[in-house]
């Protein structure tokens, strides 16, 4: 079975009741039980941490353990050198997800240092985000 993890960064874990006109009122847990329903044939890994360190960590523990990683690092995003390292230190594809469009937010959020690591990104399609990112992977391993 292919296994993915889903990585979510600071402040996700307030998903649902953080700035819902932005972020949507579902929590992350009861959109996680769902996805698992959508894709039974994924094994899918949540780990959500508001710590930088705790993220690379967790991307280190994937090597030999995951098919494919979809991370949305929140603002770390647009601030981590060491985050964007990790990636690419782990050698396996990485798809990055925002939930809003961050090219059409604050000019800070236009900037990813992570982007670049990643095999591709998908931003502003709203929590399904995480969804689309699964069925590259399944459509990839089916080619
Ligand atoms: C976000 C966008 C980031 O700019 C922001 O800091 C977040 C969430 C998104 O999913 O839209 O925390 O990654």
């Amino acid at each position: 079975m292919m296994q993915l993890a889903i990585i979510n960064g600071p402040n996700l874990n307030l998903l649902g009741v953080r700035e819902p006109h932005i972020y949507g009122n579902q929590t992350f847990e009861d959109y996680l039980t769902i996805l698992s329903k959508r894709f039974p044939g994924v094994e899918l890994h949540y780990y959500q941490s508001n710590v930088e360190g705790e993220l690379i960590n967790y991307l280190h523990t994937c090597m030999g353990k995951m098919d494919g990683v979809i991370i949305n690092a929140g603002a770390y995003t647009h601030t981590s050198i060491a985050l964007a390292d990790a990636i690419a230190a782990i050698a396996l594809p990485v798809v990055e997800v925002h939930i809003s469009n961050v090219l059409a937010r604050e000019e800070y959020r236009k900037t990813s240092y992570i982007a670049s690591k990643c095999v591709g990104s998908i931003s502003g399609l709203g929590i399904n985000g995480y969804a689309l990112a699964v069925q590259y992977f399944i459509d990839k391993a089916n080619n």
